[in-house]
């Protein structure tokens, strides 16, 4: 395939998920990277064998990262490296040790794909997506954190399961940091159109954004290890948008410069994707309870990039 998209700590649970979707759906010839340099080999052999089943032609292959040149001149990086939560721990509790891996790997990444677009995973989400922004000095648009399309999708399925309606008709809206302080908006939360504020009552949409909020300590605590599922697919999604230049809207976490009154910091925000990355920002009257919960939420990532100094 003419595309390539690679995926840096994809032996790993997140990573080798995105790496599966993006080579089933066709989307690129995809090399995963990983210190763990068998395993690597060994998860892309796998998935590149289920290709003959699911009838896709994209070619899989894994390698260490002293071969990191074999990812050279990619479309897309995705970068899933990192130390995952156990159960009991919060993101922020990653920082120091994923800050040192973001700066091993943005080096490489830079190095070998400098006209790339990267998509950072790893936790805390908006904090690592800024490290990885400042170190690689790309411009804004090409660097674009998952997290929104994870917690909006988590609230799609809630609010599916609640009013025992299809996830199709469900389209849901959450704003700011990928943490405990993330902003669910029911008002533009909807089902086949209809804000879920007129679907059931305040206590269970409060019940409901307070489950999205903590989406993935509730699934940490039953596996014993953070979520990949459904942040891999999350990511797929984000890449699928960019290589095939769909122009989709989606939330994502992006370095604000005055949109939203934030400034200098990676934040969620509802952005459209396409070939060029962040294409738009898209900016949304909030109420003055909303805009309070997204400043405060956005205080809670400067507070961890003041740590890290980035
Ligand atoms: C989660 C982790 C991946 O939300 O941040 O599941």
């Amino acid at each position: 395939m003419n595309r390539k998209v690679t995926v840096v700590g994809g032996a790993g649970n997140v990573g080798a998920t995105v790496a599966r979707a993006i080579a089933q759906k066709e989307l690129a010839d995809v090399v995963i990277v990983d210190i763990a340099e068998t395993k690597a080999a060994g998860v892309a052999l796998d998935i590149y064998q289920s290709m003959p089943i699911e009838g896709s032609a994209a070619r899989v292959l894994g390698v260490g990262t002293k071969d990191f040149a074999e990812s050279a001149s990619s479309d897309v990086v995705v970068i899933t490296s990192g130390v995952p939560r156990k159960p009991g721990m919060s993101r922020d509790d990653l920082l120091a040790v994923n800050y040192k891996i973001m700066q091993d790997v943005t080096a490489e990444v830079v190095k070998h794909s400098p006209n790339c677009i990267i998509v950072p995973v790893a936790n805390p989400l908006d904090a690592m997506s800024q490290a990885v922004y400042r170190l690689s000095a790309f411009p804004r648009e090409r660097v674009i954190g998952m997290a929104g399309v994870l917690d909006s999708a988590r609230m799609s399925t809630f609010i599916a399961m609640e009013l025992n309606v299809s996830v199709e008709n469900v389209s849901s809206f959450v704003l700011g940091g990928h943490g405990d302080t993330m902003v669910p908006l029911p008002r533009f939360s909807t089902v086949a159109g209809v804000p879920i504020t007129e679907l059931m009552s305040p206590e269970r949409v409060r019940a409901i954004c307070e489950r999205t909020a903590n989406g993935g300590a509730e699934i940490t605590k039953l596996v014993g290890t953070s979520a990949w599922y459904a942040p891999g697919a999350s990511a797929a999604l984000m890449v699928e948008a960019i290589l095939k230049d769909q122009k989709k809207i989606m939330p994502c976490s992006v370095f604000l410069q005055g949109e939203y009154g934030i400034r200098d910091l990676f934040v969620g925000v509802p952005v459209k994707l396409g070939a060029r990355g962040v294409e738009q920002i898209i900016e949304i009257t909030l109420t003055a309870d909303e805009q309070a919960a997204l400043h405060k939420s956005a205080g809670a990532v400067k507070e961890l990039v003041d740590v890290i100094k980035v």
